[in-house]
């Protein structure tokens, strides 16, 4: 027997050396927030067909995407709480009929004039600091919202902030991730942020505060709080996604243990 394991050892270190580090798809080199968006991409990291499903039905359903809106602030826990285990997960499971959109602000306070616009947040400095870092990411990353789950799932969701970008867009500078947050285009991003946000109707009291569809109320914000998934999927109109249940469709990649 101990041979036995012996033998097996070795195997498996020799099986480990020949194909160390190297997936079966060895060209796959993109991260999966990226496998879908070329067809070589898709191809080299073997999941032509769920991409190709995948582009279809969003081909078909982005007239009557379900628009989940969070106004919130960077360090709050309930927000951060429901960002993390709430809406991103949900997100990513109905990507296909769910668009996102954060408006970091809260119960923030603007004063001042055009250029120099002056905010002061519920949680302090630090805070004001992480509303402008994810807002100036939003303008200038196309992904925004994995940088800012990663922050705000963070310990330290500031500090975190640079680490993140580097992580889900290398190709950002964090130099210019800061030009904005010290300069006028950030100053004027974050002035939208609170013009959107005082506009809500009916104004905000808390929060996380959420609107479906530009809509709130007490009924959807209780729904969104305690299942998203299961509201968003009730909420749209068009055919489910797999991701809904109740479809017979399954595109899901296996990697075969050989
Ligand atoms: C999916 O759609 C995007 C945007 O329309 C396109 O650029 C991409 O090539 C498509 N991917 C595949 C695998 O067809
Ligand atoms: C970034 O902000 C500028 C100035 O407000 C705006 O013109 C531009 O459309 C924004 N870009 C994105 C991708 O949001």
């Amino acid at each position: 027997a101990k041979m036995k394991a012996l033998l097996l050892l070795v195997l498996a270190v020799g099986f480990n050396v020949q194909y160390g580090g190297s997936s079966m798809y060895s060209s796959c080199s993109e991260s999966p927030l990226n496998w879908c968006s070329s067809l070589d991409s898709a191809v080299e990291c073997g999941v032509l067909k769920s991409c190709l499903q995948s582009n279809f039905s969003k081909s078909r359903q982005t007239e009557d995407l379900i628009e989940v809106g969070l106004y919130y602030e960077s360090l709050c826990p309930g927000c951060r709480q429901f960002l993390v285990l709430m809406l991103f997960p949900t997100a990513i499971l109905l990507q296909d009929i769910m668009a996102v959109k954060l408006v970091p602000f809260g119960n923030a306070q603007e004063s001042g004039t055009t250029g120099k616009y002056v905010f002061t947040c519920q949680h302090g400095e630090q805070e004001c600091l992480g509303n402008m870092i994810e807002t100036c990411i939003m303008n200038m990353s196309q992904i925004a919202y994995p940088i800012i789950f990663c922050m705000e799932s963070s310990s330290d969701v500031v500090n975190s902030a640079k680490a993140c970008t580097g992580i889900y867009d290398p190709d950002l500078s964090w130099d210019k991730v800061m030009g904005c947050v010290n300069g006028p285009l950030g100053n004027q991003l974050m002035h939208q942020n609170a013009l959107e946000t005082a506009a809500l109707k009916p104004p905000h009291e808390y929060v996380p505060w959420i609107t479906i569809n530009g809509e709130h109320s007490d009924d959807l914000q209780q729904k969104a709080m305690t299942s998203l998934f299961s509201l968003v999927c009730s909420m749209y109109k068009g055919t489910k996604p797999a991701a809904c249940g109740g479809s017979q469709m399954h595109y899901q990649n296996y990697c075969q243990n050989k």
